[in-house]
């Protein structure tokens, strides 16, 4: 029996060009993780219910551990680790969360600040309602949802919109 060779997949991540060997099937979370070391993205269930795996694919917030590679190609994938500048500084959002408290023990929190951004992206002055349905897919064992909203808020008051 042969070992075929997985192809080659070209993958735009935050704003650079990547060629990964893998199979086109692989999800897009393990080789974020495995391969380009982009840990911020975080397994959590692993079936697409818990958000903690949330990347922005073409500026759409996308569950990266069932989305396969294949679904992947000739689109813009953002990860959180895009969200500060290259000296570290942090968007607003990420400023905004440490100053409300809103991370406790921080494994959601990018996926968190996934679909916060891409509701800021998409519209600067969300309503309540908009704010509680952008965050319905990620779930917080520690419960903080309540400050997530403030930061959130914050942000929306400053007439900030980060990236
Ligand atoms: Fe992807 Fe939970 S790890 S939705």
């Amino acid at each position: 029996m042969t070992m075929s060779t997985p192809p080659t997949i070209r993958l735009n991540v935050n704003q650079q060009i990547h060629e990964v060997c893998a199979d086109a099937q692989t999800p897009l979370l393990y080789v974020l993780r495995n391969d380009l070391k982009l840990k911020g993205t975080k397994f959590g269930c692993g079936l697409g219910q818990c958000g903690a795996c949330n990347v922005l694919i073409d500026g759409r917030v996308t569950q990266s551990c069932n989305t396969p590679l294949w679904d992947c190609e000739n689109k813009e994938i953002l990860t959180i680790e895009s969200f500060a500048s290259p000296e570290g500084e942090f968007n607003s959002l990420q400023k905004a969360f440490e100053e409300e408290q809103a991370i406790q023990c921080g494994y959601c929190v990018s996926g968190v600040l996934i679909s916060a951004q891409a509701l800021l992206n998409k519209k600067p002055n969300p309503s309540d309602d908009e704010i509680f349905t952008a965050l319905d897919g990620n779930l917080c064992r520690c419960g903080t949802h309540i400050r997530f909203i403030r930061a959130i808020k914050k942000v929306i008051a400053q007439g900030k919109k980060s990236i």
